[in-house]
């Protein structure tokens, strides 16, 4: 009898002591470290690298230091079955041939500005006139196109640091512009991304991120069938070249009533609507009704066939809501797959677009000693 109790009690032991060596903290760490690889080189010889995050349910989210660039992203369907839900290229040498800002940090200013000018504190600034007559996305190099400098910070919710500082002038814009962002891998499968800038002249910011998402997990498809709901209340109409008409248009009645969740294909080839025929489908800015700056959930997109949602909280007035409507089929991404039509949303958290022109916006205009701080989070889930 007693030495069945010595034994029970030595195997028990023993079993002890094997958990905890499995549940090493070391074996966890691992599993989340932070793997850095090449992502290729520039034209000028600068090595690009490629970080991945992972999360402990298994979530990846791989990100480039050129453009601050969400390179792929995976997230489970209703079987737990991972699959990459965004567009993008294999490396570096595919962003430089010219894609539409797949996954890249967007700034110094996101979105339109007219005739690329504006004034500020009684100065005229240029800025250089990359889409039509107007300034797109920051100018000929903007933030999607500079190598920024990474920290990865390592954890339960792994992050990566990044940083960037645009100079006075560059792209036609005043002041040094010092720029911070950071990608959080959260545990909830969340991308938190926390953005920050100081300047020392005044001037305007709107930074924002240009993933395209696709919750097919199927990247050769569109997205048509994906179910969406904007929590806003009003859009922004916008002229032919699309910029606002200053109009804060509410959405009841119209093809861009997305309060209750709807599919996109009920009206995105509504052209007898003149918003609609401007962009070629949505490629419009929703105001968001509940206009505080606190983190509130701004869009859902639902796909049934995966069972995958992403909700998008901000902390930012508005979101620019693009349906892929340029992707034309010319442009082969990640695994050779040829991204065609509207087979990427996006979800651009922002400011208004052309605020520097139009003073009834509310501003984005950056003062030395003032902090540019806003957050976005987008959260996947399955149903
Ligand atoms: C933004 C714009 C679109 C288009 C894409 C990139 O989202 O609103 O009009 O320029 O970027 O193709």
């Amino acid at each position: 009898m007693k030495k069945q109790v010595k034994t029970a009690a030595v195997l028990f032991l023993l079993a002890c002591v094997s958990m905890t060596s499995c549940n090493t903290s070391k074996k966890e760490n691992n599993n989340n470290m932070i793997e850095k690889v090449s992502f290729g080189k520039l034209p000028d010889g600068q090595e690009t690298e490629l970080y991945t995050l992972k999360n402990a349910s298994g979530m990846e989210v791989k990100i480039s230091n050129f453009g601050g660039t969400v390179v792929s992203w995976t997230a489970p369907n209703n079987k737990g079955v991972y699959e990459d839900v965004i567009l993008g290229c294999d490396s570096v040498s595919g962003y430089l041939k010219g894609v539409p800002y797949f996954g890249a940090l967007i700034g110094r200013y996101g979105n339109r500005i007219a005739n690329g000018k504006f004034t500020l504190e009684g100065k005229e600034y240029s800025l250089a006139q990359n889409n039509g007559v107007n300034a797109l996305h920051g100018g000929l190099k903007g933030f999607d196109k500079v190598l920024w400098t990474a920290t990865p910070i390592e954890g339960e919710e792994p992050g990566l640091k990044l940083t960037y500082t645009a100079k006075d002038g560059e792209e036609g814009y005043p002041g040094n512009l010092s720029v911070e962002v950071v990608y959080t891998l959260q545990k909830d499968n969340s991308l938190k991304i926390d953005y920050k800038a100081t300047t020392d002249k005044t001037t305007v910011v709107n930074l924002t991120n240009h993933t395209y998402f696709n919750l097919n997990g199927n990247l050769d498809s569109d997205i048509l069938e994906h179910e969406v709901t904007l929590n806003a209340d009003k859009f922004l109409p916008v002229d032919k070249t699309l910029i606002p008409t200053g109009e804060l248009k509410p959405v009841a009645g119209n093809v861009f009533d997305f309060l209750k969740s709807k599919k996109i294909s009920a009206g995105i080839n509504d052209t007898t609507d003149t918003q609609i025929k401007a962009g070629g489908g949505y490629d419009h800015c929703w105001v968001l009704t509940d206009s505080t700056k606190t983190l509130k959930s701004a869009a859902t997109v639902y796909e049934p066939k995966s069972g995958r949602v992403l909700e998008v909280l901000t902390t930012e007035p508005a979101i620019q809501f693009y349906t892929g409507n340029f992707l034309d089929g010319t442009i082969k991404g990640k695994n050779g797959i040829i991204y065609k039509h509207r087979s990427g949303l996006c979800l651009e958290t922002q400011h208004y677009p052309d605020s520097p022109n139009q003073s009834a916006f509310p501003s984005t205009v950056l003062k030395p000693n003032e902090t540019y701080q806003t957050t976005t989070v987008y959260k996947f889930s399955v149903k």
